[in-house]
Parts: C-alpha cells; sequence; structure tokens
C-alpha cells in the first residue's frame, strides 16, 4: 500500500562522535580521510516524509516547515542518488523536521540524511540492508552513515575508491552502556563555516594535518577497548584528546576556524573541575559551539546543573543514548 503510493516516513536520531571524523578522502564520494566512533542520541530527532510523483520532474523539498534553495539543493542531489539506482527521474516531495536547532553543530545533517535514505529508498521501493543505507546516507552527510545504528557507532575509513567498505557498523547497543549526554546550547545562528569546508580548509593549510591522520588508528582502537570494557575513565581520556586535536588542527588552518564561544569554553571548564572532583563525566565538541557532557547516568543532575550556570548557556538538553534510524508508519509508531 505504501510502496503503491511511493511514500515512506523515516526517523532518525543526531549522533556525536567520540573520535572525531575531519578530512575527506574523496570528496566527490565522500569518503573519510579517517575512522571515527559516535554515540547516537535519543530524544533529539528528524522525520522525514518523502512521496515520489511519477509524472513530475522537480522536487519539493521543506525543512523545518520552509523552502530554503541551498538545503533543498543539497537534497535533491542526494535524491538523483536514489532515482539512479531506481532507474526513474520522478521528482520527490519531501517533508523534514527537526525537534532541535538546525545546522549548528547538533549533527542535524547526520540525522537528516539517514532519515532520507530510509524514507526516500523505502518510497522507491528499494529494499537495502543497514550497512548499504549506511553507504548511502554517507554521500549525504558523512556523519549520517553513523545515524543508521543506534547505541555505540564505528564508521570505518575503508581503502576501496569506490567507498564501499565505508560503512558503519554497531559496536554496543544504547542499552548495554546507558550513558547520558547534557548538551548545553551556547548560540542558536547557523554555523559560519560548514564541516565540509572546514574540513577541505584544514586539509590544504593546518600543518597539523598529517599528524592528526597518523594518530586516528591507535585512537579508536583506545575508544573501542573502552567500551568494550566499560571503562568510562578510558574512555573519557581519549575522547576529549579526539576532540581537542580536531579543534587544534581546525584552529591552525588559514584562517584558523574557530568553533567555539566563550561559554563553550567556560563549560568545558567547568566539565573538567567536575571530573577533577570525581563525577564521571567529559566533554566533546562538533563544529558548532555547543558544549557536549557525556557522563554515566547518576551523574546527570550535576552535570545538568553545573552547565545550566555556565553564563551564555542558554539551554541544556539532557538525553540519554538512541536506537537505529527506522521506518515509521502512518501514525507515527516504528514500522
Ligand atoms: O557529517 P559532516 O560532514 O557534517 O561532518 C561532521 C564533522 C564533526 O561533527 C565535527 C565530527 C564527527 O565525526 O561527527
Amino acid at each position: 500500500m505504501t510502496m503503491e503510493r511511493h511514500l515512506a516516513t523515516a526517523q532518525a536520531h543526531p549522533n556525536i562522535a567520540l573520535v572525531k571524523y575531519w578530512g575527506k578522502r574523496d570528496v566527490e564520494l565522500n569518503l573519510p580521510a579517517v575512522g571515527s566512533l559516535s554515540i547516537t542520541l535519543d530524544r533529539l530527532c528528524t522525520r522525514t516524509t518523502v512521496r515520489f510523483v511519477p509524472d513530475r520532474r522537480e522536487d519539493r523539498i521543506r525543512i523545518g516547515g520552509h523552502e530554503d534553495a541551498t538545503a533543498a539543493a543539497r537534497v535533491s542531489t542526494f535524491l538523483d542518488l536514489l532515482r539512479q539506482r531506481a532507474g526513474v527521474a520522478w521528482g520527490a516531495e519531501v517533508e523534514s523536521t527537526n525537534n532541535f536547532p538546525t545546522a549548528a553543530g547538533l549533527a542535524s545533517s547526520a540525522s537528516g540524511f539517514a532519515a532520507l535514505a530510509v524514507a526516500g529508498t523505502r518510497a522507491l521501493g528499494l529494499d537495502l540492508a543497514p550497512m548499504e543505507l549506511s553507504e548511502l546516507a554517507r554521500r549525504g552527510s558523512g556523519s549520517a552513515a553513523r545515524s543508521l545504528f543506534g547505541g555505540f557507532v564505528e564508521w570505518a575509513r575503508g581503502v576501496r575508491a569506490d567507498g564501499r567498505d565505508s560503512v558503519a557498523r554497531p559496536l554496543l547497543g544504547a542499552q548495554e552502556w546507558p550513558l547520558r549526554v547534557v548538551i548545553a546550547v551556547t548560540a542558536r545562528g547557523a554555523k559560519e563555516t560548514g564541516s565540509s569546508a572546514g574540513m577541505r580548509r584544514s586539509a590544504e593549510t593546518s600543518p597539523f594535518q598529517s599528524a592528526w591522520l597518523d594518530h586516528q588508528d591507535a585512537d579508536l582502537a583506545v575508544a573501542r577497548t573502552a567500551i568494550a570494557r566499560r571503562d568510562f575513565a578510558a574512555l573519557a581520556e581519549v575522547a576529549e584528546h579526539s576532540c581537542l586535536k580536531m579543534h587544534a588542527l581546525a584552529l591552525a588552518a588559514r584562517p584558523g576556524l574557530i568553533y567555539w564561544n566563550g561559554a563553550t569554553v567556560e563549560g568545558l571548564q567547568r566539565v573538567r573541575a567536575l571530573r577533577r572532583a570525581g563525577t564521571a563525566v567529559f566533554f566533546t565538541i562538533d563544529a558548532g559551539p555547543q558544549l557536549k557532557a557525556v557522563c554515566l547516568p547518576d551523574a546527570v543532575t550535576t552535570v545538568a546543573q553545573a552547565l545550566r550556570e555556565v553564563p551564555g548557556v542558554l539551554e541544556v538538553i539532557e538525553c540519554g543514548l538512541g536506537e537505529a534510524a527506522a521506518l515509521l508508519d502512518e501514525a507515527g509508531a516504528a514500522a
């Protein structure tokens, strides 16, 4: 029934990298220069409905109720991949909503392209396995490859030129080590330099690029082991290191990329102070000013309270670890 109408709805959650992806080995295929490792969040979510209209050629794309030409062009380019695969030239109607700010370092492109890959392929009657969907979502936004899965996820760099081996895989389910994430929102606007442009500038001008590439596999191995052993202190150490190293790489580009504001820096100092005082928490920051604090469940109230008190923090969002991207039925329940 749904397939006959070429219609499907999917939901996906953003993910936050603990060992960061920064740099591409192939821009066209969106292949990463390094592997990465993330956690998928539960509360934040993108819901996307895709409907293909066989007798139409153009796409109509609304994100958060608005038509934005730049975002629409990116979505249409992605839909072309799906159309190619299905051998059709149908136009699509896409309606996508986030329950959190778009393009401000909260990984809206990750959940957005993961939901679009799941809904778009189903609307065309394509039946892809999760790893194939991960490969496809990667073409929209690198980190979207990871949002196909829940819990702890690793996205492989891969070595193949065609990218078939650069897909994500789940490492550990959300319930198997239920960490909490406290997000301190410190700005609401879209970021100045998007991640793709930032990665390009870092690779072309930062003197630290080769050191960044050289140490990633070791960081991934440490993080993998820490997760397998539920060793919070070891994960905290490597995750903060990876975050600060990615930002050091970007800061040393020309012109330097400064994704932080004052509240971001104040927040990370607070997280460090909490940890020194015995609270199981660490921070991470992506290509935007929001600070994410990852903690054990019993620390979440303390962490949220401490971050709420940081001057410049506009809002604090508490999340747990979330599940994989999924199709939804017409009532909005998991299909
Ligand atoms: O998926 P993109 O192209 O928006 O890149 C994401 C880059 C970081 O969020 C900074 C790091 C990561 O691994 O998610």
